[in-house]
């Protein structure tokens, strides 16, 4: 009788344990891991409607470091400054969020990324100076000479608004100049509510931008012996280390963030992506940027985490030796299409003529390419769809100045 009452009760218990942990763990993360009153009432009562309205956007900031370090959705949702706010539900919150957002409380990442050409010289790139300020003008061309202070482009012009909207600003947006007076979108890299680091250390986040036959660094990068070794063992990888303390043990292999951001095993990690770059290789001719040598020996400090000097200064040498024979097929081209510009066989329209577009497709397809392909490993980009294409398009070009003359020479 008395165990018959022993037994029962030991299951009704084990039911009760059981139950009261599956509740616990259905709870949302940011009530079991933050006691903080404030925090509780804006991310409990946001959470609680927001978890039928839009719920992905709960999972994603519960999986956050930010849930786990108190921080709520009003701290990134309430207006800041001079941002423009809406009443919703009980609270104020901003009608539109920008990096001034994340500044506040990020200041030395927004510092570097303002720096970089990630910021005001990529949406300078198609949209020219007009969206700036006189100050985020003069800020810039203290770093990039010429990036900011230009015209809008001449393509996105002929191509016209709707596809400059969603097609080239659905990339350059990413130095967005905002209403606020901030410039740039931290969450192209960083998504909105995950916010990670590890999403940024993907190489498929810098891909979603850099990626076609104009900047083709993520089809590089994949077939290149770092991007093989990378797929293959990421799964080892611990690519939640906290940026301060990032070593060869966690990421024993590169990916883009390693060469072009990162501090790994003790060197300054950095926001600022032009920082390791010797070259302007997207120009259609490439000269060494001011900062040449000493750009060069911080990403050679890089490989020297991980590779002996030799290796590393052979590595360079080559590719190198690719500029500047990229460098010189350019040259020549440009040189016969200034000439047919003199002699009166071109318009002054640009983007109107076969040529134009052979002429544009020649440096800004095939010869970047051959230049990307030396520096990041990509043989077939700096053969194939480099050298051989260049090859090929001068030949084009060739005939199709001959033809001009001879057309020109008989009228
Ligand atoms: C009483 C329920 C409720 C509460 C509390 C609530 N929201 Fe909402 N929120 C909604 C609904 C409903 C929508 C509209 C969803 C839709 O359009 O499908 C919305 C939309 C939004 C949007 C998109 C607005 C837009 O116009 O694009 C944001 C951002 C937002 N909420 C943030 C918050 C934040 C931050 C909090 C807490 C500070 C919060 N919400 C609290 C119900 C709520
Ligand atoms: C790290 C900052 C940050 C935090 C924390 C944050 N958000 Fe957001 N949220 C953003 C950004 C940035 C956007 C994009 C806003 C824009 O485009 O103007 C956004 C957009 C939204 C939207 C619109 C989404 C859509 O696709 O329509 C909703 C709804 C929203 N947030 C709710 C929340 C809720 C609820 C929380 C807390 C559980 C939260 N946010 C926490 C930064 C944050
Ligand atoms: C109220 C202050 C606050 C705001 C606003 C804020 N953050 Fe954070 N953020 C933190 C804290 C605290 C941490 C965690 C501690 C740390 O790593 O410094 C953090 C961590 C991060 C991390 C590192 C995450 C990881 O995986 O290690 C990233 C990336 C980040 N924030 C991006 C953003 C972005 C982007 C925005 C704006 C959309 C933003 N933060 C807005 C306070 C803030
Ligand atoms: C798929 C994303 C994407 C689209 C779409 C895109 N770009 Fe770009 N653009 C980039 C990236 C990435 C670079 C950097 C290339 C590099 O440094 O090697 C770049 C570089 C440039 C540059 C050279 C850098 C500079 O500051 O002079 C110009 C000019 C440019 N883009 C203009 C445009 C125009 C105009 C359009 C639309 C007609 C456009 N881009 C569409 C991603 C894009
Ligand atoms: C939303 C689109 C976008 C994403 C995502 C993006 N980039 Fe870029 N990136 C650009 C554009 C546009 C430029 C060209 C800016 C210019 O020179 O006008 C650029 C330029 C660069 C440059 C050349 C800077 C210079 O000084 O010439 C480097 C290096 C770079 N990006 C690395 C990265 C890495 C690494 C990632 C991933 C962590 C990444 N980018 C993610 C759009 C993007
Ligand atoms: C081009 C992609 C890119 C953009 C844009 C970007 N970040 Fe990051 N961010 C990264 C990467 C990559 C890391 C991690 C670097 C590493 O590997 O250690 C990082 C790390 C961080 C961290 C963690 C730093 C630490 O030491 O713990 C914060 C905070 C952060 N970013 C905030 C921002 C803010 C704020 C902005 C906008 C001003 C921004 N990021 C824009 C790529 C980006
Ligand atoms: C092993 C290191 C390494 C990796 C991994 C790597 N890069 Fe690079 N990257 C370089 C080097 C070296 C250069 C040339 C630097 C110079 O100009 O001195 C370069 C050049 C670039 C440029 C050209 C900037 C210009 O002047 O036009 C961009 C953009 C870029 N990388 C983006 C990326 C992206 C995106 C990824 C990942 C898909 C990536 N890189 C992976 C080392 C690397
Ligand atoms: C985080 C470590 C790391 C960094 C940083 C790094 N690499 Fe590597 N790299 C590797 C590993 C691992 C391999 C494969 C080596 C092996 O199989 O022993 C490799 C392979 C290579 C190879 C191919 C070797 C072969 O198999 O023929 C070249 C070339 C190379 N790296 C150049 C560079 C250059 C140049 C840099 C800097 C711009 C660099 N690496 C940065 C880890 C790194």
């Amino acid at each position: 009788m008395s165990f018959k009452y022993i037994f029962i009760s030991v299951i009704i218990a084990t039911v009760l344990v059981v139950v009261v942990i599956m509740f616990h763990t259905n709870r949302p993360q940011v009530e079991i891991h933050q006691p903080s009153a404030d925090f509780v009432r804006a991310t409990g009562k946001c959470a609680t409607c927001h978890r039928r309205e839009t719920a992905a956007v709960v999972h994603q900031f519960e999986s956050s470091q930010h849930a786990k370090n108190g921080v709520s959705c009003l701290d990134c949702h309430r207006g800041v400054d001079n941002q423009e706010t809406k009443p919703h539900s009980g609270f104020t919150i901003a009608k539109e969020l920008t990096a001034k957002n994340c500044s506040g409380c990020h200041s030395t990442e927004y510092q570097q990324f303002l720096r970089s050409r990630h910021a005001a010289p990529a949406w300078a790139a198609v949209a020219g100076a007009k969206d700036f300020t006189a100050e985020q003008i003069a800020f810039s061309e203290k770093y990039h000479k010429g990036a900011v202070d230009r015209p809008a482009n001449p393509l996105a012009i002929a191509e016209g608004e709707s596809a400059t909207l969603v097609g080239c600003m659905g990339c350059h947006d990413i130095g967005k100049p905002n209403k606020d007076g901030s410039i740039g979108t931290c969450t192209d890299c960083h998504s909105r509510h995950n916010t990670s680091v590890a999403l940024a250390r993907q190489p498929e986040t810098c891909g979603q931008c850099h990626m076609g036959p104009d900047h083709s660094q993520i089809e590089i990068y994949n077939e290149s012996k770092h991007g093989v070794l990378y797929n293959a063992q990421k799964a080892h990888m611990n690519l939640n280390a906290d940026p301060k303390k990032l070593t060869t043990k966690d990421m024993s292999v590169p990916t883009c963030v390693t060469c072009h951001l990162s501090g790994l095993d003790g060197l300054n990690v950095t926001h600022d992506t032009t920082e390791r770059l010797s070259y302007w290789l997207f120009a259609a001719v490439s000269e060494k940027r001011p900062t040449y040598q000493q750009a060069q020996d911080a990403m050679k400090d890089v490989c020297l985490k991980c590779h002996a000097r030799s290796q590393v200064d052979t590595f360079y040498t080559e590719a190198e030796d690719v500029v500047a024979d990229t460098n010189k097929v350019i040259s020549e081209a440009q040189t016969l299409m200034q000439s047919l510009h003199e002699e009166g066989l071109l318009t002054e329209t640009p983007f109107d003529e076969p040529i134009d577009f052979l002429f544009f497709d020649l440096w800004h397809y095939y010869g970047r390419t051959a230049k990307h392909g030396a520096f990041m490993g990509g043989a077939d980009f700096v053969q194939w769809h480099g050298n051989y294409e260049l090859l090929h398009k001068t030949a084009e070009i060739e005939k199709i100045a001959k033809e001009l003359r001879s057309k020109s020479a008989k009228q």
